[in-house]
This record gives structure tokens, C-alpha cells and sequence, in this order.
């Protein structure tokens, strides 16, 4: 049986490495593109869901670091840093300490999940909470990049991507052909810039008979690109997603526009149910920003912007286990019984 080599090896004709590369490599990439029954149902099209938190850290970011890693390596550099909200950290650790480098990363003080700053101290970065939010880490990080021997490993850096971009690839792969519509969370708008060059390249080289509209979603409290202006102080509960300034704007709103889709914005309420959905119906754990995606969906439902019949996929970006406080939260807590068959069956409702 085929063994997936992760997505340098996967895809390399596609992607900037030659024959010396040196790869570093976690597995990434293949993960599974699983077909959403009940929000198939729910929207009358046909709706997958590319669950990119089974990747090895538990999000897509994975894709993009295998990248940047990789040729920092090939470049000779000795310390990586990055800004984030607490993925990119993850992968970034990860990723750097297999490769024997040094991992530097900013983040905003008090403001990532807690399995998240649990990767990244475990995969022995170096860590600095910034007195800002995560626009104000991606400054900070850009400087240093700039004055000092480190490497910048956010998507800022064109490496990241290339890597990225491999999602659409595996798509289309499985597929057979594009979706119509392609929806996923947007925060630094470097995913959403991803999947269109990836989609655009296949549909170039013949590989697709069209690209998919690309529909983004920001989260209400942190939806620059919705009103068209900096948003000084970002708010959501999906920490991952607030960012009030993106590096990608301009790229987010040609794969907007080029694509003939849109960019809207979903209230923490809308993902915290289309939260509950996914776990609960389709059985994908994914983290509050994830969720944004399928919020997206639901709300184009409802208010009559998606035909009937389509063949929509939406990313979940991360796995719901690295911020697991919203599935616990204003959830009652588990009944304590005996040892005892009796008092467990009428516990739970057998009896
Ligand atoms: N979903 C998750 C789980 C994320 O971690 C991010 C971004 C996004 C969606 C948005 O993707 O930035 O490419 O538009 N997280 C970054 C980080 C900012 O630092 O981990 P984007």
C-alpha cells in the first residue's frame, strides 16, 4: 500500500525544491476530505469538509511550514520566528526542532488556546507573549527578520504558499474535478491566497475543467476585510482569527474577486453552533476559528445566496482539541454513579 510522504515528496514538480533539498518532513499533508451528510442535507448540495487538523500539529499550517522550514535549512539559517495566534507557533516548534534549528515565537499576551502554547513550549521554542494583539507580533517579527540573523516563517514568506496551496491540489485530486465552491475562515488571508493559486494551477495545466468561487468568512469582532478598514482592536472567541490587519489583504480580495465570490463575516454565536454541528453531526472536532467556515455556509443557506445542487467544499482548519474550553463550557457536568448496572441504565435513560 501507498504510504503518504508528505507534500514536498507528494507534489515536488509543483513546488520550489530541487533534487538537493534537504526536506524536513512531519508526514503532512493527505488528510481526509470526509462528506458532510447532515450539512448536506441542511443546504440541499453536496458539502465536504478537508479536515486539515489531522495534519501532524493539528492544522493546516503544517503545509506551509514543511515549506518554509525546508528551505531555511537549505539556506543555512540557524533560528526561525514567527507571530502568531497560536498555530503557526505550534508548527513552527515542530518543525524547527526536527530540523535542529532554534524556534522563535510572539504571540499575544493571554490570547491563544492553551494547547497551543502547550505545543510550542513542548517542542522547546522560544517564547515572548507580546503586550499587543497578533497584528502587533507580525510588526515585531517582520523588524527582527529584517535587523537580525532569523528567518521569518509566516505566510508573509512566499515558501509558506507554495505549501499550502497543496490542499486544493489533493481536492481536486480526489474529486476528479474543482468544486463549485470552495469556503474556509480567513484571518491573515494567507490560506484563502493559498488555495486559489493552487486551484488556478491545476485549472492552467488542465487538470480541472474550472476553479471554484472562494467564499472566506472573518469573524465579526475581526473583519477588516468585510468593512475595508484596519480594525484597531480585534475581537472574537476564535482566537486563531483575530487579526484586525491581514498581511494578505490584497491577495484575499483578488481571490475574491477573480473567483466571482465573496467575503463575509459570522458572529460568535453562528460559530459556536456551527461548532456544536460538526462534532456533533458530521463527527469532526475542529477549534472555534475552524468552525467560521461552515458558520459561512449555514448563513449563505439561510439567507437564499446558495443554490441547491452544488458541490461545495469548506476547510476546518485546526482540531478541536487544542482549545477544548468551548466544548466544555456551559456544558452540565457529567452525573457520578455506583458501580452499578442499574443506576447506570436508568442514568442513561435505558432502563
Ligand atoms: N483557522 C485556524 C485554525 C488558524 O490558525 C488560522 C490562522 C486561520 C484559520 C486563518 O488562516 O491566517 O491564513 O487566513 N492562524 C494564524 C496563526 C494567524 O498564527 O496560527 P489565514
Amino acid at each position: 500500500a501507498h504510504q503518504w510522504r508528505g507534500i514536498i515528496e507528494e507534489y515536488r514538480d509543483r513546488l520550489p525544491v530541487t533534487e538537493t533539498t534537504p526536506v524536513v518532513t512531519l508526514g503532512e499533508g493527505g488528510t481526509p476530505l470526509v462528506h458532510a451528510e447532515a450539512l448536506s442535507e441542511l443546504t440541499g448540495c453536496e458539502v465536504h469538509l478537508k479536515v486539515e487538523g489531522a495534519n501532524p500539529t493539528g492544522s493546516f499550517k503544517d503545509r506551509g511550514m514543511t515549506m518554509a522550514i525546508t528551505k531555511a535549512k537549505e539556506e543555512g539559517a540557524k533560528a526561525v520566528i514567527c507571530a502568531s495566534t497560536g498555530n503557526t507557533s505550534a508548527s513552527a516548534a515542530a518543525y524547527a526542532g526536527k530540523a535542529g534549528m532554534v524556534s522563535a515565537v510572539l504571540i499575544p499576551q493571554g490570547k491563544i488556546a492553551m494547547g497551543k502554547l502547550g505545543q510550542a513550549l513542548v517542542h522547546g521554542a522560544k517564547i515572548l507573549q507580546v503586550d499587543g494583539n497578533f497584528d502587533d507580533c507580525l510588526v515585531l517579527a517582520r523588524g527582527l527578520s529584517e535587523n537580525y540573523p532569523v528567518a521569518l516563517v509566516n505566510s508573509v514568506n512566499p515558501v509558506r504558499i507554495e505549501g499550502q496551496k497543496t490542499a486544493a491540489f489533493e481536492i481536486v485530486d480526489r474529486l476528479g474535478d474543482a468544486p463549485d465552491i470552495h469556503v474556509l475562515p480567513v484571518g491573515n488571508a494567507g490560506n484563502i491566497t493559498a488555495y486559489w493559486r493552487g486551484y488556478k494551477e491545476y485549472a492552467a495545466d488542465g487538470l480541472s475543467s474550472h476553479t471554484p468561487r472562494m467564499w472566506g468568512f472573518q469573524a465579526s469582532g475581526s473583519a477588516p476585510i468585510v468593512r475595508g478598514e484596519v480594525v484597531k482592536d480585534p475581537s472574537t472567541i476564535a482566537t486563531a482569527i483575530r487579526i484586525g490587519n491581514p498581511a494578505s489583504w490584497a491577495f484575499a480580495e483578488a481571490a475574491r474577486d477573480e473567483s466571482g465570490g465573496f467575503i463575509d463575516e459570522v458572529t460568535d454565536r453562528q460559530i459556536l453552533r456551527a461548532y456544536k454541528l460538526l462534532a456533533s453531526r458530521e463527527g469532526v472536532f475542529v477549534e472555534p476559528a475552524s468552525a467560521a467556515s461552515v458558520a459561512g455556509l449555514l448563513k449563505a443557506a439561510e439567507d437564499g445566496r446558495l443554490d441547491k445542487g452544488q458541490r461545495i467544499v469548506c476547510t476546518v482548519t485546526g482540531n478541536g482539541l487544542k482549545d477544548p474550553d468551548w466544548a466544555v463550557a456551559g456544558a452540565p457536568q457529567p452525573v457520578t454513579v455506583p458501580v452499578d448496572a442499574a443506576a447506570a441504565a436508568e442514568r442513561l435513560g435505558l432502563a
